[in-house]
């Protein structure tokens, strides 16, 4: 489980990056922090593209940089939308690859906790990289 000052790092981190956001089409602007197992923090936000098609989600973003930061080990991603809107199946998919058990943190820009559970329950019996063996 988390601890309450942990939390509350990832939560204002993710409240940040939302401030990030280019969602010039949407204007659904989502913030995301990622911890990973040695305490750093990567962000992300969602960056939108007139092809639409092309836009990434802030979940993705944050995971990308990260790993491409040499970072694979996460234990919690803290999500902040609006209205506390959950991560969108490739999202849950991409985290799943690295973190199946990663604690997952939904909140609204108020930055009130609307859902704190592991990602399994949002992704049960996901596609692992073992499925491929
Ligand atoms: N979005 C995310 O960033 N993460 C999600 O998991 C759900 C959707 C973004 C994509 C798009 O820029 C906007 O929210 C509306 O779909």
């Amino acid at each position: 489980m988390l601890d309450d000052a942990t939390r509350q790092r990832l939560i204002a981190a993710a409240l940040q990056a939302r401030q990030r956001a280019y969602a010039p089409y949407s204007h659904y602007s989502v913030g995301a922090a990622l911890l990973t197992a040695e305490g750093a923090l990567f962000t992300g936000c969602n960056v939108e593209n007139a092809s639409y098609g092309a836009t990434i989600c802030a979940e993705r973003t944050a995971v990308v940089k990260a790993v491409s930061e040499g970072a694979r080990k996460f234990t919690a991603i803290a999500v902040a939308t609006r209205n506390a809107g959950s991560p969108c199946g490739i999202c849950r998919q991409v985290l799943y690859e690295f973190a199946p058990e990663i604690t997952v943190i939904l909140v609204d820009e108020a930055g009130q906790v609307a859902y704190e559970g592991p990602l399994t329950d949002l992704l049960p019996r996901g596609f692992r990289p073992e499925h491929l063996a």
